[in-house]
């Protein structure tokens, strides 16, 4: 018989499929009878003691809903001393000793930092956010929904633009990193992919969009991730226009791709990293996020996950290039 208590959060950006894995968390939680706490609104529900009791009933069904039933914050009190303390004090009041945060490196910066100055308290991470941007794991939670979510926007607009023989800028999500649009890029046949990991070459850009019009193409799509150095899509947009004169018509997908129910690899993800999170309390692990690679558990220090960016594989984008042509 062990004497945890597992307190789990959604904290940062909301991806699809962190209802599933709060669902993974409390059922496996339970079967080994322990208790296990929803902490609503992320670390600030936490500080202002938002907590529930969960039971197998609470997570019904939730399988396959978007968003997150804990709902999620960015909370800048967790940031002080001041705010994690109380959040520490909340914990202690109803006995948890153990915290699995479903977020992405924002929410695991907090969590390794809490960890830190109250070791008592087990941190176990579990990668959710869309971009697909932490060390550790293959893939994150929400990333397959948002790429799916994505492409079809994508195909649709496909369809418009041969319509019209247009050109598309289509602005997806990613601050930071181009998993999103590298891979809706692919799937989506997307003429150019920008991304922040690659020097963006607008002039050669313009050269190659004019050469694939001059061998019978009918439409051409540009993927562009929001943190592309080149800046968003209307700026890139003004910028193509120096160079080509055709009709040009930028879509910026925005939060629509943070919707929608999970697909099938989300739920599974989900399913199976909320089993390996509880294992790893019941292993007394902490500060660490559990993860999957080439389809084996993989447990990563916090810190690592964050500490260098996540690398892309350049085949991916000369592999766009050739099927593109
Ligand atoms: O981190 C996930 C993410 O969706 C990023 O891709 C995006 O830049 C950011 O969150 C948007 O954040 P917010 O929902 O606070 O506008």
């Amino acid at each position: 018989m062990n004497n945890l208590k597992i307190g789990v959060l959604t904290s940062g950006g909301d991806s699809s499929g962190m209802n599933p894995a709060i669902r993974s968390v409390t059922r496996t939680a339970l079967h080994h009878n322990i208790p296990v706490f929803g902490i609503q609104r992320g670390y600030q529900g936490l500080i202002e003691d938002d907590i529930i009791e969960l039971s197998s009933r609470s997570v019904s069904n939730i399988i396959k809903a978007g968003g997150t039933i804990l709902q999620t914050s960015r909370s800048a009190a967790f940031h002080s001393q001041e705010g994690r303390e109380q959040a520490y004090q909340n914990l202690k009041s109803r006995d948890i000793n153990a915290l699995i945060v479903i977020g992405g490196d924002g929410s695991f910066h907090g969590l390794d930092l809490f960890c830190q100055e109250h070791p008592d308290i087990q941190g176990i991470g579990m990668p959710g956010t869309i971009d697909n941007d932490l060390n550790g794991t293959d893939y994150t939670i929400g990333f397959d929904t948002a790429v799916n979510v994505a492409l079809d926007a994508i195909d649709k607009i496909r369809d418009t633009a041969t319509s019209h023989n247009r050109l598309f800028l289509i602005e997806v999500m990613g601050r930071h990193a181009g998993y999103l649009a590298l891979y809706t890029g692919i799937a989506g046949g997307a003429e150019e992919i920008l991304i922040p990991e690659t020097i963006t070459d607008l002039k050669q850009i313009a050269l190659d969009l004019d050469s694939g019009r001059k061998k019978g193409k009918k439409s051409s799509i540009v993927i562009i991730a929001e943190g592309d150095e080149a800046g968003g899509a209307f700026h890139i947009k003004e910028e193509l226009q120096t160079h080509i004169d055709w009709d040009i018509r930028v879509s910026i997908l925005g939060h629509l791709q943070r919707g929608g129910s999970p697909t099938a690899a989300d739920r599974i993800l989900a399913s199976r990293l909320g089993y390996y999170a509880v294992q790893s309390v019941l292993e007394g692990s902490s500060r660490i996020m559990v993860g999957i690679i080439n389809d084996y558990p993989s447990i990563t220090p916090l810190e690592e996950t964050w500490a260098s960016k996540k690398t892309i594989n350049p085949t991916d984008l000369t592999i766009s290039t050739i099927l593109s042509e």
